[in-house]
């Protein structure tokens, strides 16, 4: 049976013949193993971008000289929608996400795409595939652009087709820690990123590599690696999976981004809404010597990540080199509680959107 065409403003809609939702437990969701039912995906070929379309989610067809599969070209947001009653949701600051999906793209020599289209295709598939959103606190649909190489070339240059999708996903907490504090440990073996690479860019390839070290530090019983620079493996970089924040007395620090950190978009809605709280607030490089050090003179009072994935997610733990820091391991800081209920009660629509970070969808 031919699947139903519906016309969009902007795009044809192909709807799925059957849905699967029958497969999610709402009740357990894992992050990222479910996919709704309805994707975007619109190419580029011939110098520019083709009609977008949005059709059933499903596996399409790939050469293995797909440029991608051997060079990695290719670059990701991750974004949530959130469920705020049975006509509203509620899109988490889509366009500081596309600024920086942009800002990707041209750091990995992907050509650049436009909001208006990103946000439609955004709203179209939150409409579509609405009861695909879960309603739980803590739980959202997780929304994730991506734009692929997908020429057939093995020479190692740019591709000159791309192919740029978008799927959703419900899910719940990131960490299976959920919102209790994880443990993290710093490696002297490895980098994440350097300078002038691709650390500050969301770049597929940037993940792979951090795949390993993550392993490790997780047969060694901690959660994720703290990185730290890859010159002088001194100063605080980032978690990988989120950025990361401390207390030190009531002053709020910050890695500040020298070009190596993603700058991520949960932590810069941290630091507003501590300005906004009048916290001393400081974006700075910080080494792990001067983090040891507050913590051995009382004055580091929490630590905490953040990232859209991992919302805000306190850490208990720090192992660097044998040295720990060892916080309340049982609960979060009354601090990360504050950013986390700050932020999640903007997303969920139970506090007022001061910042207008919210774009409201009537579904
Ligand atoms: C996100 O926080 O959305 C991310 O992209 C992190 C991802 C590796 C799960």
């Amino acid at each position: 049976m031919m699947n139903e065409i519906i016309s969009n403003t902007k795009f044809d809609v192909e709807l799925t013949n059957e849905s699967r939702i029958h497969e999610v437990d709402f009740d357990n969701l894992v992050f990222g193993r479910k996919f709704s039912d309805h994707m975007f995906e619109m190419t580029y070929e011939d110098g520019q971008w083709q009609q977008p379309k949005v059709k059933p989610y499903g596996a399409f067809e790939i050469t293995p000289a797909m440029n991608v599969l051997h060079y990695g070209q290719a670059v990701f947001e991750g974004m949530k929608a959130f469920y705020v009653d049975e006509d509203t949701v509620h899109i988490f600051r889509p366009k500081v996400h596309h600024e920086r999906f942009n800002r990707s793209c041209r750091r990995l020599c992907i050509p650049e795409t436009d909001y208006d289209t990103f946000i439609e295709a955004l709203e179209t598939l939150i409409k579509l595939d609405k009861q695909w959103i879960p309603q739980e606190s803590g739980t959202a649909l997780y929304l994730r652009p991506f734009i692929f190489a997908s020429d057939d070339l093995l020479a190692a240059r740019s591709s000159d087709k791309f192919t740029y999708q978008i799927i959703t996903s419900p899910v719940g907490a990131y960490y299976a820690e959920g919102f209790n504090p994880v443990s993290l440990t710093t490696t002297d073996e490895y980098v994440r990123a350097v300078s002038g690479g691709t650390g500050d860019s969301k770049a597929a390839g940037n993940y792979a590599g951090s795949f390993l070290p993550a392993k490790k530090a997780k047969e060694e019983g901690y959660t994720q690696v703290l990185w730290l620079d890859a010159k002088e493996h001194k100063y605080v970089e980032e978690v990988g999976t989120m950025n990361i924040h401390f207390l030190i007395d009531d002053t709020l620090v910050t890695p500040a981004l020298t070009g190596s950190i993603l700058p991520g978009v949960t932590r810069r809605s941290i630091i507003a809404l501590a300005e906004d709280w009048g916290l001393n607030v400081e974006e700075r490089r910080i080494t792990i010597d001067e983090v040891f050090e507050a913590h051995e003179d009382g004055s580091l009072k929490e630590i905490f990540g953040s990232g859209t994935a991992a919302v805000v997610s306190p850490v208990g733990f720090i192992n660097h080199k044998g040295r720990t820091i060892e916080l309340d391991r049982e609960k979060p800081g009354k601090f990360a509680k504050k950013c986390f209920d700050a932020i999640t009660d903007i997303q969920y629509g139970r506090a007022e959107d001061k910042f207008g970070w919210v774009h409201e969808v009537k579904i």
